[in-house]
């Protein structure tokens, strides 16, 4: 992850400098402040009257300090924040460039709530990590370094009091820190629970509400919550003691140094001005040590989450790019050599030994009951995932050795949970292909049959689209991702169930459209319903993972049994099959 701080380390370290002369700034202040109590007031060095011009002098050089302290505090912070934020931007922008190349199969064994919490809260950890790093890491040592060697310098007898602090300050943070150090990954792993529960709800309120499911929704969330309070509030209540026994500390030290003061003082080895100033720097390396705790809590609280974003960084995905392939004799052919196919995180087989051929321009349907495994088969054309067993090939080439962008060039696919964005209708259509004009635009909406309802719109293709689609209707919503399948213009078309939700005649009118304007392009449809697919050259019917049988409507309907009971039930139900 280090890398990504390169551009910025320039900034690091003028943050680093500015921080050694506000620190050397605060530390000047009490040896000046001695200097006046003993010298300006008590008149130590003189006949014992007060001496105001010195006073005045060395007020003004306070005063000249504590200006040019605060000038070097304020850079350092501006320092600080480019580099901590552009640090973070790197890496946030690095994460997500990862997730997105990730296949589903990553995506989903990270879980939505997981990837969002890395790279929001845990990069914000990280982030922390580096400011305080280039920041508090140099003020504490320096605090703590210089500022023991101003003390002894003050009077050697201190030490006394330095050697009984310090172990005991010691003692009490690593004692918290090794409390609190495992209670981290906890806490990130508890974010990401509860943005995982808050994320199904909000995307699935709509599901929730139809089934009231609001009050144990609330409860799966609260349990959510209160495991990531209690986490938290542990890791609180642990902390909460360090400042205090810090506090009973440097009160027994000052008490020790005054101590040691008078007695060196009434000896005649001290001045009253330098105890002063002693107690204030005593209060700076304690202070001082208690920064450095912080900043502990802080690395380890940044390393958990670094190790988190490092899995997303090192995540190698799944599905690679093969060598290329360049252009090929055939176009539109798709081929399923003895294909098997299991989800990676589910043992059961979905698909077995899949032997299919489909060829360039023909139009085929695939039909079986629901969880047959039809999309899954088609998933593996374009490499969604990839087969477990067998060859897949497009364009007579086996598909891994196409480049990703290369294959996924040659397939357009409807999803059957067609995916809006949002922004406009036309960003949404254009996501097809970018570089499309004005007239492949309309031609497109046209034939997916869109163009009507959106010229309807208030904005018409301008019209703002709600996140999830959600402000178009489900047929609406078809009609744009099918639109967005055509202005691609792959040499396969794959609708996964993509009609469902139009009425018979519109569903019609798309496919006389892609008969017209689309004709050389294979089309391959997944369809419940018969009356979708029955003018297909052939169709494949589809049962538990297998191709029970393939062949036109007529044939199957003499010779597939489930064929005729698909048939016959939905002509039974109301005649939806013609
Ligand atoms: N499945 C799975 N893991 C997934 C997706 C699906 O284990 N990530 C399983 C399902 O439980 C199902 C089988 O794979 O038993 C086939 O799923 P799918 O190909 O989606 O079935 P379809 O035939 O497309 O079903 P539908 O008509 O309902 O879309
Ligand atoms: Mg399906």
């Amino acid at each position: 992850m280090l890398r990504y701080m390169k551009k910025y380390w320039i900034f690091a370290l003028l943050a680093a400098l500015f921080m050694i002369g506000e620190v050397a700034a605060d530390m000047i202040q009490p040896k000046l402040m001695a200097g006046i109590v003993d010298d300006g007031i008590l008149g130590l060095s003189g006949n014992g009257t007060p001496d105001i011009s010195l006073i005045t002098t060395v007020g003004i050089r306070m005063l000249l300090i504590v200006l040019a302290g605060g000038l070097c505090g304020i850079l350092c912070a501006a320092m600080t924040n480019i580099c901590g934020q552009s640090y973070g931007n790197e890496v946030r922008k690095a994460c997500f460039s990862n997730i997105m190349k990730m296949s589903f199969e990553q995506t989903d064994s990270f879980t939505t709530g997981s990837l969002i919490t890395r790279v929001t809260n845990d990069v914000s950890q990280v982030q922390r990590l580096v400011m305080s790093i280039v920041r508090g890491l140099i003020r504490s040592s320096m605090f703590l370094i210089a500022g023991t060697f101003t003390l002894l310098s003050l009077n050697v007898h201190f030490n006394i009091v330095v050697a009984c602090a310090f172990p005991l300050v010691i003692l009490d943070i690593v004692f918290i820190l090794w409390k609190t150090n495992p209670l981290f990954g906890i806490l990130q792993k508890r974010i990401d629970r509860m943005n995982t529960v808050i994320g199904e709800n909000i995307s699935g309120a709509r599901v929730v509400r139809a089934f009231i499911q609001e009050g144990t929704e609330t409860e799966r969330f609260d349990r959510a919550n209160t495991e990531l309070v209690e986490t938290q509030m542990r890791v609180l209540i642990l902390t909460s003691f360090m400042r205090p026994i810090m506090n009973i500390i440097l009160n027994m030290a000052i008490v020790a140094l005054i101590w040691i003061g008078a007695i060196q003082t009434k000896a005649g080895g001290m001045r009253p001005g330098d105890v002063m100033a002693a107690i204030t720097y005593i209060s700076q390396i304690l202070n001082g040590m208690m920064m450095l705790a912080m900043i502990f809590q802080t690395f380890s609280r940044g390393f958990a989450s670094g190790r988190r974003i490092n899995e997303i960084l090192h995540a190698e995905p799944a599905i690679t790019d093969g060598p290329g392939v360049g252009e090929t004799a055939v176009k539109g052919s798709v081929c399923f050599r003895d294909v098997s196919f299991s989800y990676p995180d589910n043992q059961a087989e979905v698909l077995h030994d899949i032997d299919l051929e489909i060829r360039p321009g023909e139009v085929f349907g695939i039909i079986g009951s629901t969880g047959c495994g039809k999309t899954s088969l088609i998933n593996l054309i374009s490499r969604l995932y990839d087969a477990t067993e067998g060859t897949v090939e497009v364009d007579g080439v086996n598909i891994r050795e196409y480049k990703l962008k290369e294959l996924r060039d040659r397939v357009a696919a409807v999803p059957q949970k067609n995916e809006l964005f949002s922004t406009t209708i036309r960003e949404n259509i254009l996501l097809g292909r970018e570089q499309a004009n004005e007239n492949e635009i309309r031609a497109a909406a046209q034939a997916a049959q869109a163009e009507e309802f959106i010229l309807e719109q208030p904005h018409g293709y301008e019209t703002p689209v709600a996140e999830g689609g959600t402000s178009l209707s489900g047929g609406q919503r078809q009609r744009v991702a099918i639109a967005r399948a055509l202005l691609k213009k792959g040499e396969i078309l794959i609708l996964d169930d993509s009609t469902s939700a139009l009425d018979l005649v519109t569903e019609a009118k798309i496919y006389d459209a892609l008969d017209r304007d689309y004709a050389g392009i294979t089309r391959i449809i997944i369809a419940q319903r018969i009356a979708s697919i029955r003018n297909a050259d052939r169709i494949a019917v589809m049962e538990n993972g297998s191709i029970i049988a393939c062949a036109g409507h007529e044939e199957l309907l003499r010779t597939c049994g489930t064929y005729q009971d698909i048939y016959q039930s939905q002509v039974k139900m109301g005649g939806a099959a013609e």
